[in-house]
């Protein structure tokens, strides 16, 4: 009886729940009879989408393919806040949008005004209760209010009368998160999986004429639960839209596999051709043709049949094949025809393809039989103004910013980009690795729930059959990612059991478990670590397919990272996390600035963890991304008894392709050797000249000065001094110091010492203890400073920086001082900023970060100075000094969130140091930086420098 009693209660609430989801249910949205969404059902992928397929023509060439015509542009626009309140007929021919708003195709609605961007990493933005997306968040979430915005979007296709014979294709580059598409108001069809291509067949619903095309957008579906990446979230039509028109018998699919033989004398090009007969009769005597190399081959058709697709296979040996490389990025173009009876080319496509091999060898990774190392960096599709449509302008910079750092190796976290950014790796040179759009982190990282569960296993696998297929011809890409920060179990191994079936001359990759991967992933880990790791390692190749987190200013020790990388030949490489800060335009009050995390009012959000660029959001390098340039150069430098060594890492260019340019200047009396590897001739990303590889040796040191004793009493009567500190200096009649010059021990946080708790630990050092300064005034306008720190104690913790401070009028605007430069440099990240010169206004000795922090160090300073252009004030070290100045004081800088925001121009703030803490380069979640780069506060320092008015 209990028993019965309860199983009816649990009968009575499911139909609760039924008929209360029936109730808010929109209309005409599930599947025929269904109560259940079909953007809340996984079993649902698609309606009606054709096949997933090869990118048919290259990218650039899809202008002047006549086939395509583009869709994009102002398309009608509706935004609403939930599925109930969208506007329900306004597929219908006789509903009237042209009140509506405009909006840009491509692009994302919260970028152009509609709805709340959110920047959320490992939560979900919405209640998680899979398959809901709507269930009830907290009430201080933006999907409270907003539970599921859907983008109504109308535009009109002109359609001729030729067209109407022919097949009719409509395409979806990407759409974020699900969408309905209707054709003169008949339901064409359904999509998720926003980061790869939906494709349609609209052929039988289109007219001569005036079409009314509309699609409907949510912004979150089931689909979402497998797209929690660490990024914006951001929705709408924000890759191309275009209508294919085709011959009714046309190319479905083809797919082009070059394998060289062992010794890379021979190569086999395979083409495998899929041709489908849309017409409603039998096709004949139709060839598909291979144009290659010169060499034409023709593959007869067996008679088609109305409604079928048949497949053929066209061979052809290069021998001798120029190898492809990232290096040596060699293409042999091809093209691919389907000819009709009599002989007429009916479609043509242009590709290209690469020879070459991707292998592991026991635990050594190999592309062309040698152990490449991969310098990678990750990247998001994200551009500032546009959200993820990133424009090609965008994909050309990026990718010649990329070459240019000596980058090799991009890997496409989290999801499939837009195609023209592969077709740029493939001509330019950069190893791909391909990640399918597949992250469920808000179950945790390899998760069992989303990896179990079977009911998402066709979800999974649709994500792992998206990528592989459309990107297939694409030479550039090495490996094959299942995702990122996933699930673990049977859906990943259907992920890749489907890609090892599709690719077998690529490699698969997983970071959440060895099992699904062909190399062993480690994750930010330590230099040591990373060392210990590898040793260990015995059966794959090890990468780190993460590490050197980019947040803020950041990117120390990344030489100690390669030292490591190289040493061992188990290690494939590593990826930077990342390549661009995530920030977004937003204008307020007539500024315009980055905005992150918090600055929509999105909840929940990650505040600043987003921006973790080596490239500010619009592209201008950060100083680390020349630090990563000079780590990441395939050639390095050693002197010994005056003979230059060249060590090349590379394996397919030879040190003779270069121009040596070696280079002596004397500064001060220090004799220095420039030594660089240049280009000979132009490349795509840089024009000859272009400087690859440089280091710089001292020849003969420089001569610091030493302490003079002799200190002169009249002069001294125009100082005043009180304890350590200078509080007044008179030159000629004016007060130089706008505040005292004093001992300072703090320094501002960056990112990632406020993430390893630095302020916790050394906030003391607010406070100065165990100090000493002694001046010596050597005349009128020369005063000595000595600084000396006898520790009190052996329990000090480390130091923020150990030095002086002191403020000056705020006319002092311009810089010249001789010292390692030109850009930002710290004790652990000072490898590509090369003693020299440099002459430069006070804006650009500090470096503007999104999120303002600790900056503008200069290390190594042999002399500074600043002037307003009447008086100039020279600092001369006893010893090499860092050197900071701002035109705002360090409070100025803490507890802000946007640069706007900093206090400026009142005075200008110099800190003048013996050393100063590294920036750190592990990650911004607790790492601290590397003890060779900190200040122990148990030891005694002495500092010692002059200061000079003339
Ligand atoms: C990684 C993750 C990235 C990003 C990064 C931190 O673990 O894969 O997506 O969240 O951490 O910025
Ligand atoms: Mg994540």
């Amino acid at each position: 009886m209990k028993r019965f009693l309860r199983r009816f209660l649990v009968f009575i609430a499911s139909v609760l729940t039924i008929s209360a989801q029936a109730q808010n249910l929109p209309s005409g949205n599930g599947t025929a009879g269904s109560a259940t969404p079909d953007w809340e059902n996984p079993a649902i992928l698609g309606i009606n989408k054709l096949p997933y397929h090869a990118t048919l023509q290259l990218p650039s060439k899809w202008k002047e393919c006549k086939e395509i015509v583009s869709l994009d542009g102002e398309w009608q626009f509706h935004w609403s806040r939930n599925p109930e309140e969208r506007q329900v007929e306004f597929y219908r021919e006789d509903y009237d949008v042209s009140n509506w708003k405009r909006i840009k195709v491509p692009g994302n609605w919260q970028t152009q005004g509609f709805g709340t961007p959110i920047y959320t990493n490992i939560d979900y933005p919405f209640k998680r209760n899979r398959p809901s997306v709507t269930s009830e968040p907290p009430r201080d979430w933006t999907a409270y209010e907003n539970r599921n915005p859907v983008g109504s979007y109308v535009t009109f296709v002109n359609v001729t009368k030729e067209m109407l014979s022919q097949n009719l294709i409509l395409h979806f580059g990407g759409v974020h998160s699900a969408f309905y598409v209707w054709v003169n108001g008949h339901k064409v069809g359904y999509s998720q999986n926003s980061m790869s291509p939906a494709e349609f067949d609209v052929t039988k619903y289109v007219r001569e004429g005036k079409n009314k095309l509309a699609v409907e957008v949510y912004r979150w579906c089931d689909g979402s639960y497998l797209e929690d990446q660490d990024m914006w979230r951001l929705s709408g039509i924000f890759r191309e839209v275009q209508l294919w028109v085709r011959p009714l018998v046309h190319i479905a699919d083809y797919r082009v596999t070059a394998v060289p033989d062992k010794n890379f004398t021979q190569a086999n090009v395979t083409a495998d051709i899929a041709i489908c007969n849309t017409a409603d009769k039998s096709a004949k005597k139709m060839k598909a043709v291979l144009n290659i190399d010169g060499n034409t081959i023709v593959g007869q058709l067996k008679n088609l049949a109305a409604g079928d697709t048949t497949h053929i296979r066209l061979t052809y040996r290069i021998n001798h094949p120029r190898l492809w490389s990232a290096e040596k990025p060699n293409l042999y173009p091809f093209s691919i025809e389907l000819m009709d009876k009599k002989g007429n080319v009916a479609e043509h496509f242009d590709y290209h393809l690469g020879v070459k091999r991707v292998e592991c060898v026991g635990e050594v990774f190999k592309i062309n039989g040698k152990n490449v190392k991969l310098r990678g960096v990750n990247r998001h599709d994200h551009h500032p103004l546009t959200g993820r449509y990133v424009d090609d302008a965008t994909y050309e910079q990026d990718i010649r910013l990329m070459k240019q750092a000596n980058i090799n190796f991009l890997r496409t976290s989290h999801y499939p980009d837009r195609e023209y950014l592969y077709e740029l790796c493939d001509r330019w040179g950069l190893y791909v690795m391909d990640e399918a759009n597949q992250e469920s982190h808000g179950y945790g990282y390899a998760n069992e729930e989303m990896g179990h569960d079977a009911a998402w296993r066709d979800a999974h696998v649709d994500r792992a059959e998206s990528l592989v297929k459309r990107d297939y011809n694409h030479p550039c890409v090495i490996l094959w990612s299942l995702g990122n920060e996933g699930g673990v179990g049977p859906n990943i191994q259907a992920m890749y059991d489907k890609v090892c079936q599709l690719d077998s001359t690529r490699l698969p990759f997983y970071d959440c478990h060895p099992r699904y991967s062909a190399l062993h992933d480690f994750g930010y880990p330590p230099p040591e670590v990373l060392k210990r790791e590898a040793e260990k390692e015995t059966e794959k190749p090890l990468i780190a397919r993460e590490y050197a987190h980019a947040m803020g200013n950041s990117m120390g020790n990344l030489q100690e990272y390669w030292d490591v990388i190289y040493a061992d030949s188990s290690i494939a490489g590593a990826a930077i996390w990342d390549w661009v800060d995530q920030g977004l335009v937003k204008k307020e009050n007539g500024v315009e600035y980055f905005a992150y995390g918090g600055d929509y009012g999105d909840k929940p959000n990650l505040d600043a963890f987003c921006i973790n660029g080596l490239l500010a959001p619009d592209r201008k390098p950060h100083p680390h991304y020349y630090e990563v340039q000079h780590v990441y150069q395939p050639l390095s430098f050693e002197l010994h008894d005056n003979r230059l060594r060249i060590v090349n890492r590379d394996f397919f260019t030879d040190v003779s392709e270069y121009d040596i340019v070696c280079d002596t200047t004397v500064i001060d009396g220090e004799r220095l050797l420039n030594v660089s590897a240049r280009l000979k001739e132009d490349r795509p990303w840089a024009k000859k000249g272009f400087v690859v590889a440089s280091d710089q040796f001292v020849l003969s040191p420089y001569d610091f000065p030493e302490a003079v004793k002799t200190a002169d009493k009249v002069a001294a009567k125009r100082v005043t001094i009180d304890g350590n500190n200078l509080v007044s200096w008179i030159v000629d009649g004016l007060e130089m110091l706008q505040a005292p010059l004093e001992p300072y021990f703090w320094k501002p946080e960056n990112d990632n010492q406020h993430a390893a708790g630095f302020a916790r630990h050394s906030a003391v050092w607010k406070e100065v203890t165990d100090v000493t300064v002694r001046y010596t005034i050597i005349n009128d306008h020369s005063i000595l400073v000595e600084l000396d720190y006898h520790p009190s104690g052996t329990d000090k913790p480390l130091l923020p920086k150990l030095g002086m401070r002191m403020r000056l009028p705020a006319d002092f605007t311009s810089i010249e001082y001789f010292g390692r430069g030109p850009w930002e440099n710290y004790p652990d990240r000072k490898r590509s900023a090369f003693l020299g010169r440099y002459k430069m206004p006070l804006s650009e000795f500090e470096t503007e970060y999104v999120h303002p922090q600790d900056n503008g160090c200069r290390t190594d300073v042999r002399w500074f100075c600043i002037t307003n252009g009447k008086k100039t004030l020279r600092i001369d070290g006893l010893q090499p000094l860092c050197i900071r100045a701002w035109d705002y004081g360090e409070e100025n800088l803490e507890g802000i969130r946007h640069p706007h925001e900093i206090q400026r121009g009142r005075f200008v703030n110099l800190n003048i140091d013996l050393n100063i803490h590294g920036v750190g380069g592990v990650d911004s979640w607790g790492q601290p930086t590397l003890p060779q780069y900190t200040i122990d506060g148990n030891q005694p320092y002495h500092l010692g420098f002059i200061l000079d008015w003339h």
